[in-house]
């Protein structure tokens, strides 16, 4: 078990950390493998990420899986990563509920195959009473199909004269999203040496700190994690304020 970082110890440690998990691909290819084999190894990672998270104290974890421009990849590649979540699911799921994580899924399920929607609806259910790590998982998730949802679900609120459109803020907003109940990213981590945002948390990132890390997602350790949570807890957050 991982003990906490110095910056947990001083109360700097981010209460919610979201990661690109990049380099899956490069990772295989430069051992001669093919890229479903980065893949796999990167669901071992999420398995490691996930309980160094959990044992650090971290209290939300946001973890980029698919995104929605990730279906023009290779239909082989796209099978085998819809696998990788159902297996991860089936593997995990238990282990997930014992250490008391609560599992939730962003994006849209509605282009999901009916059994993979399935089996992330019942670890969701299962795992709704748990009050440990917050792990949630965006699967089929792009930014940009977030907001235009929450803003045709607010639209149609007004239009039926549900909401006044006067009303319309940027909690109310952040409430139509489907990240809704959960805080904004603290820190938002890169793996591979890759420095974009790609579509990730494009409303909920406007504060957040980033952290582009050279590493690959399968050679981001639990101690390339708490490296990386300990040099965000060197940092000030200022929030557009003049620092005091
Ligand atoms: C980006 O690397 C990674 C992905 C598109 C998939 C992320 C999936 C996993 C880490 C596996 C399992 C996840 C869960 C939640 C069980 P890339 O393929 O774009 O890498 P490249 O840029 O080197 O090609």
């Amino acid at each position: 078990m991982l003990k906490p970082s110095a910056a947990a110890a001083e109360g700097c440690l981010p209460a919610h950390v979201a990661i690109i998990m990049d380099g899956n691909g490069r990772w295989a290819q430069r051992r001669g493998l093919p890229r479903l084999a980065g893949h796999r190894k990167g669901a071992e990672m999420v398995r490691e990420i996930v309980e160094a998270a959990s044992d650090i104290g971290v209290s939300y974890l946001t973890l980029y899986a698919f995104s929605t421009e990730n279906w023009r990849r290779a239909a082989e590649e796209v099978r085998g990563l819809m696998n990788l979540f159902r297996m991860y699911i089936r593997r995990e799921g238990a282990d997930l509920n014992r250490r008391n994580v609560q599992v939730r899924f962003i994006g849209d399920r509605g282009a999901l195959d009916r059994d993979l929607a399935a089996l992330m609806d019942s670890l969701e259910a299962q795992t709704a009473g748990n009050t440990g790590l917050k792990l949630c998982v965006a699967l089929n998730y792009g930014g940009r199909v977030e907001i235009i949802a929450a803003a045709r679900r607010l639209a149609e609120d007004a239009a039926a004269g549900r909401i006044d459109p006067a009303e319309i803020c940027e909690e109310r907003f952040s409430g139509a999203l489907w990240t809704h109940g959960l805080p904004d990213p603290d820190l938002v981590i890169r793996t591979s040496g890759e420095m974009r945002v790609s579509n990730f948390l494009t409303w909920q990132s406007a504060y957040s700190e980033f952290a582009f890390v050279d590493e690959c997602w399968p050679d981001f350790t639990p101690e390339v994690f708490a490296r990386t949570l300990g040099a965000f807890g060197e940092r000030e957050r200022r929030f557009g304020a003049v620092p005091g």
